[in-house]
């Protein structure tokens, strides 16, 4: 997808029907990423076709792991143990997340150069935390023409007290851990269902770990892992996106293939607004019932509210009678979609961490432009409720994280060229 394709949305459809979640795009990629220290042939299913999948998929070929992914959504694996240690620069700054091959090559080479990642612009997002808890592990680190160098006579277990539960950082440190001498203890971990799938994927493979979903994971090194199929767990934000794509234009939407638990934070919200919402094991569905109330929305680590739902959220309460307030705590700069959606007619007033929305009772089509992947998201959901035409550009942003996204829409009747 070229950086000026763009979508063409013709608003005011409400929509309808049943979707089917794709597997969770941040917990394959570090899924994929600890292949690199997981050895045997196995699949991994369920795994989203993503821009940042297949680059992932790219990184492992590149550090000497066949990697396929095959039509079916799943990637063939076949590690043989023998890895090199440095992570293309071209891989590595087009996407944050494959920074989390520095934890399984430390574990596996006890060394790994990886390039200083790019990725989203929604922030610093700087690599303290997942160096200071290699560093604990007894890895000498060092920042040097752009590369982070890593390296290690051994590691081994210790204590780690994350200063903030980052995602990356809990990946990376318990990766790494998994493979070192005795025991680690990481405590204020973050506690992300993605992190639990990644530890299930480690577990299966002979990794001893556990405290998963609290906020203290323990792990007992073990000297190698040996791989199994494992099938990645459904995409939250996703599912999420959906349900708001069916709350914005006063629809009934179903999403397939998810139970309610990894979305409690946002049904809440959901419920607090007055949407209806009902639940099955294995789906949640949002229609309209009443006229939506406005809402104070705090962004935290999970379980609270995501932040990678905040943008679809300020889309939806740009249209809600009354005065919300998001505040968004977790990234510094998380608020470019608010300017897009004023040129659609929303009122909303950022300062610093908040943002204050005034509900205004309808948007107009724009041209508006994605700036980052779930502000690309909110645009959309904007288009979908506004009267006439929005045209969204740079739509590659989309690519890297929602498998299909538009066809979806599309099957539940939005218009969308
Ligand atoms: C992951 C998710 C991303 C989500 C985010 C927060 C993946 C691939 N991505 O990103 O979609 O928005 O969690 O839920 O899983 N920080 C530091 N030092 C560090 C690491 C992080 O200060 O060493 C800060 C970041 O700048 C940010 C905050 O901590 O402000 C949260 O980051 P983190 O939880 O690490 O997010 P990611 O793992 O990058």
């Amino acid at each position: 997808m070229s950086h000026n394709s763009r979508l063409i949305i013709n608003g005011g459809q409400s929509l309808h029907g049943t979707v089917r979640c794709s597997g969770a795009k941040n917990a394959a990629l570090p899924i994929l990423a600890a292949c690199l220290m997981v050895q045997g042939d196995y699949i991994v299913h369920n795994v989203p076709n993503l821009a940042d999948i297949r680059i992932m998929v790219r990184m492992l070929k590149a550090l000497g792991v066949h990697a396929e992914y095959l039509s079916s959504g799943s990637v063939r694996i076949s590690n043989s143990g023998s890895i090199k240690h440095i992570a293309p620069y071209e891989l590595v700054t087009s996407m944050r997340a494959s920074f989390f091959v520095a934890g399984p090559l430390l574990a596996q080479t006890l060394h790994a150069k990886v390039p200083l990642p790019g990725g989203c612009a929604i922030g610093a997002r700087p690599l303290d935390l997942h160096l200071k808890g290699f560093k604990a592990l007894g890895v000498d680190v060092s920042i040097e023409h752009g590369f982070v160098d890593m390296k290690a006579s051994s590691l081994k277990g210790a204590s780690i007290c994350l200063d903030f539960p980052s995602v990356g950082a809990t990946e990376n440190v318990m990766m790494a851990a998994a493979l070192s001498d005795g025991e680690t203890v990481i405590s204020n971990a973050a506690r992300e269902p993605e992190i639990v799938d990644l530890a299930e994927f480690l577990i299966q493979a002979g990794a001893v770990i556990t405290g998963l979903g609290s906020s203290t994971i323990t792990i007992q090194g073990v000297p190698e892992l040996k791989g199994a199929d494992y099938a990645v767990m459904p995409d939250r934000i996703e599912a999420g996106t959906f349900l708001m794509a069916g709350a914005i234009t006063q629809g009934d939407v179903t999403v397939e293939g998810i139970s309610k638990e990894p979305l409690e934070a946002c049904i809440q919200k959901y419920t607090e607004m007055g949407l209806g919402v009902e639940h099955a094991e294995n789906s949640v569905r949002v229609f309209y019932k009443e006229p939506y109330r406005s809402v104070s929305i705090e962004t935290m680590p999970y379980p609270g509210f995501p932040t990678d739902m905040q943008a679809q959220m300020m889309a939806l309460l740009v249209l809600v009678d009354g005065v919300s307030m998001i505040k968004e705590t977790i990234f510094e700069n998380r608020f470019m979609h608010a300017n897009e959606l004023m040129r659609m007619g929303a009122n909303i007033q950022v300062d610093s961490q908040c943002a204050i929305i005034t509900g205004v009772s309808q948007l107009t089509g724009a041209e508006v432009k994605m700036t980052d992947l779930r502000a690309g998201a909110a645009l959309i959901l904007a288009g979908l409720a506004a009267v006439g035409d929005t045209y969204i550009y740079d739509l590659f942003h989309l690519e890297r994280g929602y498998e299909g996204f538009t066809d979806k829409l599309i099957e539940l009747g939005a218009q969308i060229r």
